[in-house]
């Protein structure tokens, strides 16, 4: 294979520094108390710094030269707001046009509650980004994208969790046989800390990750690329690097808004986050 490398998104989440503008001490001590630093911050409206940020990442593509983009889910804040699905659409309009974009659901893409899927937040998320999980390769190497809210829960979409089952073992025979190194992506991490930590908000929910670590480590995948947690953070499972992605948009930790270059070598996986404003000259490989 011919090494390339790929930029990395996640959470441009178009809608919440509105979200948190403007609230109070209180709200702020809440989510600290679990583990998400608000900002203390006037209150806003609409997207403008999200636009501003998610740009950048578009722009940054582009200068780079990378082989395709990923977004790792919550694209938008408001799974109904058709306001902000159109911006990030048409800010990612601004791609040059050999470099593809792959679309990852977030659980404020799909879930219709910000959490959990149904039938019709399903229905809409498809007719705006395409389907919720699917396969791709690039230059000899195979990437998986998962739709980790109906595999967080599955019960409310019958059907949709055993058909992604099913989906990734097909996909991953056929990734084996091809050869090539095989990467993954989630919106929700697998996990944090440990393989067999509890499920939470965070992670993908024992029962499944079981299951599904357990595939990924037969097909030997190199790397699970992930969003969610708005800040970096690196784990592994054996040889396997599990890893979560700080945000295009709005951060929850110390990690600043930014973007993560993924180099995909015959015998290796290499990255770097980096910020915004602090990108590098140029990728080598
Ligand atoms: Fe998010």
């Amino acid at each position: 294979m011919d090494p390339f490398f790929f930029i990395q998104l996640a959470d441009p989440q178009f809608g919440m520094f509105a979200r948190w503008g403007g609230v109070t001490d209180e709200v702020i001590e809440a989510q600290l108390f679990k583990g998400s630093k608000v900002r203390k911050a006037p209150p806003v409206q609409g997207f403008e710094d999200e636009s501003r940020l998610f740009t950048e990442a578009i722009s940054e593509a582009n200068r780079l030269k990378s082989a395709f983009v990923v977004v790792c889910g919550d694209m938008v804040n408001d799974p109904d707001s058709e306001t902000e699905r159109a911006e990030v659409l048409r800010i990612a309009g601004g791609l040059d046009s050999e470099i593809p974009i792959h679309w990852v659901p977030g659980n404020h893409d799909v879930g219709a509650d910000t959490v959990s899927a149904t039938p019709e937040s399903l229905r809409t998320y498809r007719g705006a980004f395409g389907p919720d999980y699917f396969a791709f390769q690039h230059s000899g190497a195979s990437f998986l994208v998962l739709d980790s809210i109906t595999i967080d829960n599955p019960s409310p979409v019958p059907g949709e969790w055993e058909a992604q089952l099913e989906f990734v073992r097909t996909e991953l025979a056929a990734a084996v046989s091809r050869g090539g190194p095989i990467i993954v992506f989630s919106h929700h991490p697998a996990f944090l800390k440990t393989p067999d930590e509890p499920t939470d908000y965070w992670n993908w929910p024992l029962e499944r990750r079981e299951v599904l670590l357990r595939l990924l480590r037969d097909a030997d995948a190199k790397a699970v690329f992930a969003g969610h947690w708005h800040r970096n953070n690196y784990s592994s499972y054996g040889d396997m690097q599990v890893v979560a992605t700080g945000a295009v948009g709005y951060p929850l930790g110390d990690d600043p808004s930014g973007y993560r270059v993924v180099k995909v070598l015959p015998d290796r996986v290499e990255h770097d986050y980096y910020a915004f404003g602090n990108g590098p000259g140029s990728v080598e490989l």
